[in-house]
């Protein structure tokens, strides 16, 4: 055996998983907490998006990554007959939480989501910043079940559905 396995898209695909809901877990109880306790309540959202936007492009990449390599072993192994499956729950389950980011940083982020973000903090400064907060939880929360349900899932450890 070469050394072909090491770009298998399984590796590929966990990698990327790590990179990206890891920032998300970063973003999420790290810098979030730290711009609430650091910056002016009318300033936080605009600082926030200034320094997610580096993790941003990050995010684009890993995510595209994923999804590539997802679908690519959903085609390899023949597993498309899992979406109707009820114990490949987890399959379901990355799926959404990719399409929610992919929609996210692909299309509403650039065309309208940042304007409209800064446009609300300006009048509602505290609701927008927690708004963000609720919506970083509840997608760390999401990836993460995923990723644990898809590692049992993958070995075997399949729930009785
Ligand atoms: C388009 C989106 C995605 C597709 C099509 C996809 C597809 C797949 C497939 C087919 C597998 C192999 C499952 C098995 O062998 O039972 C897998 C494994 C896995 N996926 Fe995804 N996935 C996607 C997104 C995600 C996301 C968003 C996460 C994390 C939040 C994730 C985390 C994982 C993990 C941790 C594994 C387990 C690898 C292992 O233990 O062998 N995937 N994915």
């Amino acid at each position: 055996m070469g050394m072909a396995w090491i770009v298998g898209p399984r590796v590929v695909h966990v990698l990327a998983v790590v990179a990206w809901i890891g920032g998300v877990g970063f973003v999420t109880t790290v810098l979030l907490p730290a711009v609430r306790e650091n910056v002016p309540r009318e300033d936080r959202v605009a600082f926030f998006e200034r320094f997610e936007r580096r993790f941003a492009w990050q995010a684009r990449f890993t995510t595209a990554l994923a999804g590539l390599s997802g679908f690519w072993m959903v085609e390899a192994l023949g597993l498309w007959g899992w979406f109707l499956e009820p114990s490949r729950w987890y399959l379901h389950l990355m799926v959404l939480v990719w399409t929610v980011f992919t929609l996210m940083l692909f299309v509403l982020e650039p065309l309208f989501l940042h304007d409209l973000l800064l446009a609300r903090a300006r009048v509602d400064p505290d609701g927008t910043f927690e708004r963000i907060v609720r919506l970083h939880r509840v997608l760390f929360a999401l990836g993460m079940i995923a990723a644990g349900g898809a590692v049992a899932g993958a070995h075997g450890w399949l729930m009785p559905v």
